[in-house]
């Protein structure tokens, strides 16, 4: 027995497997709204009604500005409605919290979304709590996140989302894994580490949240089958942080300057991509993974809410 380990041990040493897989977020994304546009139009020919998102910006955020241009489109592409509420930056709580207010009133709005974040005048826990939760695609309302944690049907956070609808598939085997996630935002990490420790598939995983106060994050790092890293700090997983046939999630988009490109930017995640990828089993890109798939989250969200209201 031991003749076997020390020679399996010295045989692979030193040798790269061509076994990593990039987890194609962006083909992905494309299937889920394919089989959307399929179903709204199915709806269309039934003569029922078609699901209508409603987003709001308030100011100019540039990255904000992109994120929403990209739902918009999103909604068109799988033949939803939309519409965009632009407001002024300086706008006041009480002005948005009306607009808030006049949409979950109007039965043809089914998804309410408001892009964060928001200027500092405004408290974004009034007006998460301002939406109703039955409208909240962004799963950001306490009603959706206390039924999500008790496991009841919910609207889910688009990127936690996005990433379970990856792993689901990829068809990824996650029940008893490790799963380190580096980040307990509301919007990311707290919510993936919930719905990764569910008893459900994808699920069923042991998981270590890990946030700026986790003293031994690479030691944790390296005892984890699954990592996610949603912390926004790019390229801050390494390779040695890694241990080999992991499957690594980046959640990471932080606009980094680059003067080779046209928007004077470049997108880079929280993963050291070039050094860990070849570590790993199963590797989301940035751009093209965790991305597309939270526009395609936040679709589908928009597409239960209608269906659950018509
Ligand atoms: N800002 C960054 N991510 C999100 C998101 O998922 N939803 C909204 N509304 N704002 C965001």
């Amino acid at each position: 027995m031991r003749l076997q380990n020390k020679f399996s041990f010295n045989f692979f040493e030193g040798v790269t497997f061509a076994r990593m897989q990039i987890l194609d977020g962006k083909k992905t994304a494309q299937a889920i709204k394919e089989e959307l546009k399929l179903n709204v139009a199915q709806r269309s020919v039934e003569g029922k009604k078609v699901p209508h998102l409603a987003a709001i910006l308030v100011g100019n955020n540039g990255a904000s500005e992109t994120y929403i241009a990209a739902k918009v489109k999103a909604c068109e592409e799988s033949g939803f409605r939309s519409t965009l509420e632009r407001m002024d930056s300086d706008t006041s709580e009480a002005k948005l919290i009306d607009v808030i207010q006049q949409l979950n009133t109007d039965p043809d709005i089914d998804g309410i979304l408001v892009q964060l974040p928001l200027p500092s005048q405004i408290n974004e826990e009034n007006i998460i709590n301002a939406i109703d939760p039955d409208k909240d695609v962004d799963g950001f309302h306490p009603v959706n996140v206390g039924r999500m944690v008790l496991g009841q049907p919910a609207f889910i956070p688009a990127t936690p989302y996005g990433i379970m609808l990856l792993l689901k598939h990829y068809k990824i085997e996650t029940a008893g894994k490790h799963a380190v996630v580096i980040g307990r935002s509301n919007i990311v990490g707290r919510p993936m580490s919930i719905l990764l420790s569910d008893n459900k598939n994808p699920g069923n995983c042991t998981v270590t949240l890990c946030h700026s106060k986790t003293t031994n994050l690479k030691e944790l790092c390296l005892q984890a089958d699954i990592i996610v890293a949603a912390l926004g700090k790019p390229e801050f997983l390494k390779a040695d942080m890694v241990k080999e046939g992991a499957i690594v999630v980046d959640v990471g988009i932080t606009r980094v300057k680059d003067d080779t490109k046209k928007s004077g930017f470049k997108l880079k995640g929280d993963v050291a991509f070039d050094e860990v990828a070849p570590k790993c089993n199963f590797i989301t890109p940035v751009p093209g993974g965790v991305g597309p798939m939270t526009i395609a989250a936040l679709l589908k969200n928009t597409f239960n809410s209608c269906i659950q209201k018509n």
